[in-house]
């Protein structure tokens, strides 16, 4: 790891969106050299310190979800605030120029927004509970699905993905979302013998493979990850299935979102 990389950098807050009710963007002073999939740990003394990819690249932004004691602070701040980051950490998704099929669930749109940016030939599907958790829908030309149908089609992203596939021949499939639709999303790519690459999701606290709280399976997911490849998760049993707990405890994925939520 270089060393710039374990250093707090200052960042100020140049502007803030409101995404919809639950979500805002974001955008600092200083643009961030990532690459797409790549994140960063934003530190706010005194608060925590939590894992985030960037949304933005130039101006450089990062789109947040309102969770918990962090992300509250954070929603406090005000154009003009600094807080700081370490990073950028992990290895990013793969480029590719072929026929690309991206599949965003809640806020993993925020994920691969940087990939959709530097993808060519592309088909974004993104799949949210209802039409008010919504946002980038006029960033990105997107396949929309709401589970409830209130906007766009009914059902599933995976749904939808599978509609897709019956009609058109895609090279890659990437996803970065709930790792319930992570899995069936590979799932499916298994069975087209499609090349699949996952963005996962796990409890953070060092982002440098230190600690272990990230673990899933055989990997480190700050350090081998954030993004897996289909090879990486035909390997790891957690995926899909388990996550670890605050605590360290190993809970199903039904319990590890019902505790997160
Ligand atoms: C690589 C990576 C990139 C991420 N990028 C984004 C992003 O772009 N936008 C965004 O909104 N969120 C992103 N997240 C998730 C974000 O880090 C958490 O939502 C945030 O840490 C919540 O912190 P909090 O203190 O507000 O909530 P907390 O009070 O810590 O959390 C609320 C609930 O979520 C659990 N939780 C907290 N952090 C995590 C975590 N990392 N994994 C699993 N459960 C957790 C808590 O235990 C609690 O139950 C990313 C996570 C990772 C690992
Ligand atoms: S967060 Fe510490 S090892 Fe991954």
């Amino acid at each position: 790891m270089k060393k710039e990389q374990k250093i707090h950098k200052k960042i100020t807050i140049k502007q803030i969106i409101n995404e919809n009710y639950k979500t805002k963007t974001f955008f600092f002073n200083e643009d961030i050299d990532i690459k797409p999939g790549q994140f960063i740990m934003l530190w706010l003394p005194c608060v925590d310190e939590k894992p985030f990819t960037l949304s933005y690249k130039k101006p450089s932004g990062v789109t947040v979800e309102l969770k918990g004691k962090f992300t509250k602070e954070l929603f406090k701040l005000k154009q003009g605030d600094n807080l700081f980051y370490r990073g950028p950490f992990g290895n990013g998704f793969t480029k590719t120029k072929k026929n690309a099929i991206v599949v965003a669930g809640g806020m993993g749109l925020a994920g691969v927004s940087l990939l959709i940016k530097s993808l060519k030939n592309l088909k974004v599907i993104f799949g949210t509970k209802q039409k008010k958790d919504l946002f980038f829908t006029n960033r990105f030309d997107m396949e929309i699905c709401t589970d409830d149908g209130s906007i766009g089609y009914k059902g599933f992203a995976t749904d939808k993905l599978r509609e897709l596939l019956k009609k058109e021949k895609y090279d890659i499939i990437y996803t970065c979302g709930p790792e319930t639709m992570m899995k069936k999303v590979f799932d499916i790519a298994e069975k087209y013998n499609i090349p699949c690459e996952a963005s996962l999701e796990r409890f953070m606290f060092c982002g440098i493979g230190v600690c272990g709280s990230c673990v899933c399976g055989n990997k480190l997911v700050c350090r081998d990850g954030p993004v897996f490849s289909s090879d990486d998760l035909r390997e790891m049993n957690d995926f899909g299935r388990y996550a670890r707990l605050k605590n360290g405890r190993k809970a199903s994925l039904q319990e590890y979102h019902k505790w997160r939520s």
